[in-house]
């Protein structure tokens, strides 16, 4: 598709105005991390208190980091925590917040019809060279672009943290069919300059870390349903004899046990591939420890009590 004169890309070292999407964890654990990088970045979410909740995430997660700079010095702590923090803005105006933005990453709920409308809308206001990304952990990052024209296609990848983001390297640089290279080596350039560590990979479910993951975890669930071991003993085992720094059950109550049948039950559904594949199906364990609300850390209870 030829591109006329407005159409001018962001070179690798232009990116520096980032908005994010989403202020949960994933969200403010990668606004954190961009703003340590000197980046200006806008945090965006529908209200105030969830605004609110995610500078607490990124200022709670920053006194850590601060403690382990500056030991002794608690004036040095602060003002390390408060220069970074005086990067990020917060917003509940998506179209606004994009409006200057070299790069948008949306990490918002893994609901695929409001991942796409969140872009359709967005699309209207961004900048025509900005890269736009999805953290999702699940949902095909092509999909999630279908409502955009193709020259916006062209500029759309997945950019897919872990938690917690701040501590883990890595971030996968997902790159659709329809991606340009320039923008994947951009957005890996990026990926470099705010500390992390990019693996490429193809728009398939689950990319690498979670394809290799779910299956694990589910496995780890299956030796439970057949008292194999216990989940302690599960999880000693695996730290010990694999050098794992948790558990799988451990594990699946940190990444939350909802979003692991979330993830499993698509694919097993519909996964582009893994339609019926046993590796997913569902595990009577896992479905009534959601079914009781006991979700892992977050809800206080799951495989474990917290
Ligand atoms: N912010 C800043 N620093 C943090 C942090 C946070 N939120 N959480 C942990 N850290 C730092 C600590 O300060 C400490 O730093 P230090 O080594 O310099 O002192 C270091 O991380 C280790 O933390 P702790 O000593 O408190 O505890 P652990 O040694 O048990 O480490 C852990 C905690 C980093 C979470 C480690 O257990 C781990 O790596 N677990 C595996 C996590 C994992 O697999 N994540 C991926 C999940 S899958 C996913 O996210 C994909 C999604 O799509 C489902």
């Amino acid at each position: 598709l030829a591109r006329g004169p407005s159409f001018s890309t962001t070179s690798m070292a232009s990116i520096s105005r980032i908005t994010v999407i989403g202020g949960g964890q994933m969200g403010s654990g990668i606004a954190q991390v961009a703003a340590t990088h000197k980046h200006e970045v806008t945090l965006v979410d529908v209200s105030q208190e969830a605004l609110d909740r995610g500078k607490a995430y990124m200022a709670k997660s920053l006194k850590r980091v601060a403690k382990k700079k500056h030991a002794e010095d608690e004036a040095a702590q602060s003002q390390f925590v408060a220069e970074i923090m005086s990067r990020v803005s917060l917003s509940t105006k998506p179209q606004e917040a994009v409006s200057r933005a070299d790069l948008v990453i949306e990490a918002i709920v893994e609901n695929l019809k409001v991942k796409q409308d969140l872009f359709a809308q967005l699309s209207k206001a961004a900048p025509q060279q900005a890269i736009l990304a999805s953290n999702t952990s699940s949902l095909p990052i092509g999909k999630i672009a279908e409502l955009l024209d193709s020259q916006r296609k062209q500029r759309f990848i997945g950019l897919h943290f872990f938690n917690p983001v701040p501590q883990m390297k890595l971030v996968e640089v997902v790159r659709t069919k329809e991606a340009d290279q320039e923008v994947v080596d951009s957005a890996v350039a990026w990926v470099k300059a705010i500390g992390k560590a990019p693996a490429v990979c193809k728009d398939t479910p689950g990319f690498i870390v979670n394809r290799l993951l779910l299956p694990y975890m589910m496995e780890a669930i299956r030796l439970l349903e057949r008292d194999v071991a216990s989940a302690q003993d599960i999880d000693t085992a695996m730290k010990l004899g694999a050098g794992y720094p948790m558990g799988p059950f451990e594990l699946c109550d940190y990444v939350g046990l909802d979003t692991i049948k979330f993830i499993v039950d698509g694919w097993h559904k519909d996964g582009e591939g893994l339609k019926g594949n046993p590796l997913f199906a569902s595990s009577t364990k896992l479905d009534e420890l959601v079914k009781q609300g006991r979700l892992g850390v977050k809800s206080g209870k799951g495989f474990y009590d917290y």
